[in-house]
């Protein structure tokens, strides 16, 4: 292995001298261009059928692409037949773009004018291989003779699109591809690229759109904006070209690569949803959306609904996108440390609060609202998670607000749980955890029943209340109670006294409503310190408030009892 990449050779870089495209930023979205129907395609284990084509077409057409890479259709049987269905089922919309591919030969290039007769508008895709291995290896022959190529291809196509155009009106354009551009001396794309806007005729107002893929990635995405700034700035006649821009994925990186080549003059993009693509892919359209989206860009392609692009790509391709792709992964909104769960959860409650209009929450690069996604996924919880993330599942999931002391409480309970079961718990699982540690907390003390009077006594201004109730100890038979106090739970605590409770100090309380159903009930937060110095907090639930908080101060006591001091 040591030595074994001495037989690969480094890319060489351009030298560019005063380079512009690091001060440049991107400010508008590229005109975007779908390859899935055939990159995407070409690369699938299982090609898909026409259903599934037509589907995933109507689908790219949703999210709002405009320009829409069909097929090959000289190349197969079926992506011909795909191409003559839409055209004759209509199904193109009048403002979408079908793009066609077809090496630059001439009977491939005669059967795809078969192929896109009666179709509206048409971008006729002509390409061939240029790079200095491809010449070497597959073509044998010098540039010129690629060049050669080039021209011709494009000589049949002007006179083919002419003749259609002037039969059926149909709108053509023309894209030509250096195909292996990367591998390709920067003035031999230059040099062939020229010759065949001369072709075309290319003008201001009639653009050769000039595709220049990185067929396969081969060097770091600033090498490839210095090729792309210098192409522009080289180009003779640069105002009759649409740069486009063609990523594979090889080394991991074509949105940097996108991202740079926009920045170095490129208008276009092609790619294809999720990144599918030949071997490691094509740039993922996505991703470069969202990310100019969160650059505060329209970037013109709606993903509100990504979950719904995910299940028909994933459905129509077989291929599955994983937990972590951005933007549409599973788990991409989701925290599982402590302190991210904690940022996540102040960031949202700052922005409940301060009703602002920006986007500030830690950790979430955007609201996953807006690509249809959920809060409620956003928090979950294993044995990493911190006090914050259980709280945080109480409110949202079930809507119980617990109070900030008793967070590292109930985390506490929950982490020792998680690390006992080993794995992931659900919000479910939270919340049985909340009823067994306090609603539903067994003994020792049970209350059997219980009353509240008010009772004034003459020339007493502020009325006192009177607790009666049965209260058991363990499997012990039931004790009357009675206790008299300013409130209720003053009242409950001296007639707790009367089974040997005593010493306990109040130190917090809150309550609020909670929605159960359409039932809603009382909920309060007991804090008490007990005898030995040691804080325990209490969870009472009830239809009444005050018995809600006599059964939180009920559990309180029960836990203090129960716990390992
Ligand atoms: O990757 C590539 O170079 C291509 C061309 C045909 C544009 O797919
Ligand atoms: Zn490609």
């Amino acid at each position: 292995m040591k030595d074994g990449c001495k037989k690969y050779i480094p890319f060489e870089p351009i030298k560019l001298e005063n380079r512009k495209w690091p001060s440049n930023r991107i400010t508008k979205p590229p005109v975007w261009c779908s390859v899935d129907l055939r990159d995407g395609n070409q690369a699938l284990v299982d090609p898909m059928n026409l259903d599934e084509k037509t589907e995933l077409f109507e689908l790219l057409c949703k999210i709002g692409v405009k320009e829409i890479e069909v097929g090959f259709p000289s190349a197969s049987e079926t992506e011909y037949e795909f191409l003559r269905t839409l055209i004759k089922k209509e199904l193109i919309p009048d403002d979408v773009t079908i793009q066609v591919l077809v090496q630059a030969r001439e009977h491939l290039i005669r059967k795809t004018f078969e192929a896109i007769d009666g179709a509206k508008n048409v971008i006729l895709h002509f390409y061939n291989s240029t790079s200095a291995l491809q010449r070497k290896v597959v073509f044998k022959t010098d540039m010129q003779g690629v060049v050669d190529i080039a021209v011709n291809g494009a000589k049949l196509v002007k006179e083919l699109g002419d003749e259609l155009q002037a039969r059926t009106g149909v709108n053509i354009r023309y894209e030509y591809s250096p195909e292996s551009f990367m591998g390709t001396e920067p003035d031999n794309a230059i040099w062939i690229c020229s010759e065949v806007m001369k072709v075309i005729g290319a003008t201001p107002e009639n653009k050769l759109i000039l595709n220049l893929p990185s067929t396969v990635e081969n060097t770091t995405p600033n090498c490839f904006a210095d090729l792309i700034e210098y192409f522009c700035e080289n180009l003779e006649n640069r105002e009759s070209a649409i740069i486009s821009l063609h990523p594979h994925n090889d080394r991991g990186t074509a949105v940097a690569t996108a991202e740079l080549g926009m920045l170095a003059g490129a208008e276009r993009i092609e790619g294809t949803l999720f990144g599918n693509g030949e071997r490691t892919g094509n740039v993922d359209i996505i991703t470069l959306a969202m990310n100019m989206y969160t650059q505060a860009i329209d970037p013109g392609l709606n993903f509100e609904h990504i979950n719904e692009v995910k299940d028909v790509y994933e459905r129509t391709t077989k291929m599955h996108v994983g937990v972590r792709h951005p933007y549409a992964g599973d788990l991409v909104f989701t925290a599982f440390s402590g302190s991210h769960q904690d940022a996540i959860n102040k960031g949202e409650e700052y922005m409940a609060n301060s009703h602002a209009d920006m986007w500030e929450v830690p950790y979430l690069p955007i609201d996953p609202a807006d690509v249809g996604r959920e809060y409620e996924p956003v928090i979950r919880i294993n044995s990493q998670s911190g006090k914050g993330g259980a709280a945080f599942i109480m409110h949202n999931s079930f809507g119980f607000i617990l109070p900030k002391a008793m967070h590292p409480e109930f985390g506490k309970a929950v982490k020792k749980y998680c690390d006992s079961v080993g794995r992931e718990i659900s919000a479910d699982e939270v919340m049985e955890l909340f009823r067994r540690e306090y609603i539903d907390r067994k003994g020792p003390f049970t209350l059997i029943s219980h009353k509240f009077y008010e009772e004034s006594e003459l020339n007493d201004t502020s009325p006192k209340v009177r607790f009666e109730g049965m209260i058991r100890h363990n499997e012990d038979e039931p004790v009357p109670v009675t206790g008299k106090g300013n409130g209720p739970i003053d009242a409950f605590f001296n007639a707790m006294a009367k089974v040997g409770i005593s010493g306990y100090k109040f130190v917090n309380y809150s309550e609020h409503a909670v929605s159960i159903g359409s039932d809603a009930k009382a909920v309060s937060y007991i804090q008490l310190r007990d005898p030995k110095g040691k804080t325990f907090f209490g969870v009472g639930m009830s239809h009444n408030i005050n018995y809600a908080s006599i059964r939180g101060v009920l559990c309180a006591i029960n836990r203090s009892l129960t716990s390992e001091h």
